[in-house]
């Protein structure tokens, strides 16, 4: 039977580690050919090996896509090993400081708008004119702290309502093309990002990040890629301009009412991907990434 994105060519930024590592593969079983986008420093290697060693088709393409030329050269690269390219996925980001903003660490601000920002940007603009040929489209990472702000990580959430907002007028404007615009917007999911032993979070941030959520439990890497599977997919055809939350229900909830699930409601679905690095992921300054914007 034929995947649901059978003969397409997706980029996947971020493709590494946490959710990206999901996507990749997600979309990578469903006969996509997949792009794996990271850092230097992240499992790319590994994840493209596993895609492979399943009869999947994708390649590594490692470097700071935040950058102009990198981003040109990835869609590039896209390009030349694929011939053509249908998907964008804008999942690359970082989490690294949690604090209160007069305390909030100035270079974890400026990571945050180069990793979080100028990817999105960057990549977008070098892979619209072969989105256009393709009727293609771009999925980007928000985030419910971009949709209703969160303390002791303002300026993240700053980013993240950047991304969505920027996906909006990119959607109408780019419509005339054929090309449609989407978000997916997590909540709390289960990668390094969430736990106070691999990331920023302390462990009373960690609770409330996790018990803000009505289900009651993070929600797992490919929980988020089977939504950014649908709106890649042709399924989504007449959805442009959205942002699908992934989130437990943390956007409508005005209380820790995840506290008051019982344990037994609280266990992750079953998990069909290996996934081996949904705790590697870019939660502190890093000097591959720390290079100058542009
Ligand atoms: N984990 C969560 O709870 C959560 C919640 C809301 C939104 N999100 C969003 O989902 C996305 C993935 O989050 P995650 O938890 O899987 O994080 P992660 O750190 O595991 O994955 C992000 C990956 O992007 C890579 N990356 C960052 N900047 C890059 C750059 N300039 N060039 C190339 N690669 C780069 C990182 O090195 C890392 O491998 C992020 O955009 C994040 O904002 C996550």
């Amino acid at each position: 039977m034929a995947g649901r994105l059978q003969d397409k060519v997706a980029i996947v930024t971020g493709g590494g580690s946490g959710i990206g590592e999901a996507i990749s593969k997600r979309f990578a079983r469903e006969g996509a050919a997949v792009v794996v986008v990271g850092l230097d420093s992240d499992p790319v290697r590994e994840v493209v090996d596993e895609i492979l060693s399943r009869g999947g088709r994708a390649i590594g393409y490692l470097g700071d896509i935040s950058r102009q030329d990198t981003a040109k050269a990835c869609v590039k690269a896209a390009v030349k090993e694929f011939g053509r390219l249908d998907i964008l996925i804008n999942n690359a980001g970082v989490f690294p400081a949690t604090a209160e903003l007069d305390k909030y660490p100035v270079d974890a601000f400026e990571y945050m708008i180069k990793n979080n920002i100028y990817s999105v940007f960057m990549m977008s603009r070098a892979a619209l004119p072969e989105l256009q040929k393709t009727k293609g489209n771009i999925v980007s990472a928000g985030s419910e702290a971009g949709h209703m702000g969160s303390p002791m990580i303002t300026p993240y959430g700053g980013t993240k309502a950047w991304v969505m907002t920027f996906s909006k007028g990119l959607a109408v404007e780019q419509a005339k093309h054929g090309v449609r615009v989407n978000c997916v917007g997590p909540g709390p999911i289960d990668t390094a990002w969430t736990h106070k032993e691999t990331g920023p979070m302390d462990s009373k941030m960690e609770k409330n990040t996790v018990n803000g959520a009505p289900l009651g439990r993070r929600g797992t890497p490919e929980e988020v890629a089977n939504v950014y599977l649908f709106l890649a997919s042709d399924e989504a055809s007449y959805v442009t301009g959205a942002t699908y939350f992934v989130d437990g229900g943390v956007t409508i909830s005005k209380s820790l009412s995840g506290e008051e699930v019982p344990s037994h409601l609280k266990q992750q679905p079953p998990q069909h991907l290996k996934l081996e690095h949904s705790k590697e992921g870019n939660t502190k300054v890093r000097q591959d990434a720390a290079a100058s914007m542009g």
